[in-house]
């Protein structure tokens, strides 16, 4: 049953270790400090808009549950959160409800909550043809179409026939009213795969690399055969080069998020082009702590934010995706790699 799975996903993720070893990378970038950052750390503006509508910061709750009963109140006070602060949020695989209605109220309960946040909702691209179903299912600002082949083929009952599935996120973006984002779960999403989407339509990329919630970790709680699981536990594009892929390869708006943890690790990958960042384990976690917890820990998320952007001399998101910063290590021998271009960081702010 789908309903019982996403009530094991919820539980395994909140009380198993399910997190990459592997790291983001964002170590390795570093922001250059600035001795005099001539702005005002108090006047620094965080809202921006992302997909037609206005944020008070470029955060985004990304797609967690719905299809459990338990997941009502998860959604619920996510929604809440959500609608409080004016960020996003997205809804987890609506499929439970576009194949059993009863369980509708699980995510519609989300909007309710949060009449004008930026509400996403979301379906794997296995079940493509449901998306239309799922965009109707209530006032939605756009729909997110989920790539999770490592998850698919990890699990024991996956579906690992991706054959054709960006002929039909194209027929998707065509005949959906709303924008389609496409979303990794943990893995990435390289330059050209980025491409490739933006070519059939798709109005932005959350990038979901390597660093946070790994599925292959996930899913070997719930396999007989754990040696499989624990052999792709680390698979994956770490967070960090992926943002760099995308932002250096498409022009659509790019959702930067897997493992991101803290203020600064957000600050860099919106200095590393990145639009908004998004957020999910740790999200559910704190859900769970009691009423206002997500509102403190978004409000910490924030501050932490300020203080990188005030020793970087940026007062709004625009001047940030100019601040200089330097890739080092394993991340810059990804990027060089691949072909892409580490140095246009460096000292982009007096160019
Ligand atoms: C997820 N994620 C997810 N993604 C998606 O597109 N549809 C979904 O239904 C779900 N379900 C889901 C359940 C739970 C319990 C978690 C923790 C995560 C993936 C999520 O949106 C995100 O891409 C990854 O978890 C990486 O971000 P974090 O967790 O490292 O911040």
């Amino acid at each position: 049953m789908i309903s019982d799975r996403k009530l094991e996903h919820l539980l395994l993720c909140t009380h198993s270790d399910v997190e990459y070893h592997k790291k983001t990378g964002f170590k390795d970038v570093e922001l250059v400090h600035k001795a005099l950052p001539e702005i005002n750390k108090e006047e620094i503006d965080l809202s921006t808009s992302l997909l037609g509508k206005k944020m008070d910061a470029p955060i985004i709750i990304t797609a967690i549950t719905g299809g459990h009963p338990s997941s009502i109140e998860v959604n619920q006070k996510l929604a809440q959160a959500a609608g409080n602060l004016n960020i996003g949020m997205g809804l987890g695989s609506q499929r439970a409800a576009v194949e059993n209605p009863e369980l509708t109220s699980t995510y519609t309960v989300a909007r309710e909550a949060a009449p004008d946040a930026l509400l996403i909702g979301n379906i794997g691209a296995p079940q493509m043809e449901q998306a239309l179903e799922a965009s109707q299912m209530m006032d939605l600002d756009a729909m997110a179409i989920h790539l999770n082949p490592l998850q698919e083929a990890i699990q024991p009952e996956g579906d690992v026939d991706s054959r054709g599935y960006l002929e039909n996120i194209k027929k998707t973006t065509e005949e959906m009213k709303i924008p389609v984002i496409a979303k990794e779960t943990g893995a990435g999403i390289s330059g050209n795969d980025a491409k490739l989407l933006e070519n059939v339509g798709v109005k932005a990329i959350d990038v979901a690399g390597s660093g946070g919630t790994s599925w292959a970790a996930v899913e070997t709680y719930r396999s007989p055969d754990k040696d499989m699981g624990e052999l792709y536990w680390d698979w994956g594009i770490p967070t960090a080069a992926s943002t760099v892929e995308v932002s250096q390869s498409v022009q659509i708006p790019i959702i930067s998020s897997g493992g991101i943890r803290n203020g600064l690790e957000a600050v860099k990958a919106l200095a590393l082009g990145a639009d908004a960042v998004g957020m999910a384990l740790p999200v559910l976690k704190t859900s769970y702590l009691g009423e206002g917890a997500l509102e403190k820990f978004f409000q910490k998320f924030m501050d932490q934010i300020k203080v990188a952007m005030f020793l970087v001399g940026a007062s709004n998101l625009k001047q940030l995706q100019k601040t200089d910063l330097v890739i080092q290590g394993k991340t810059r021998e990804w990027l060089t790699e691949r072909g892409y271009n580490t140095k246009i960081y460096a000292r982009r702010s007096s160019l």
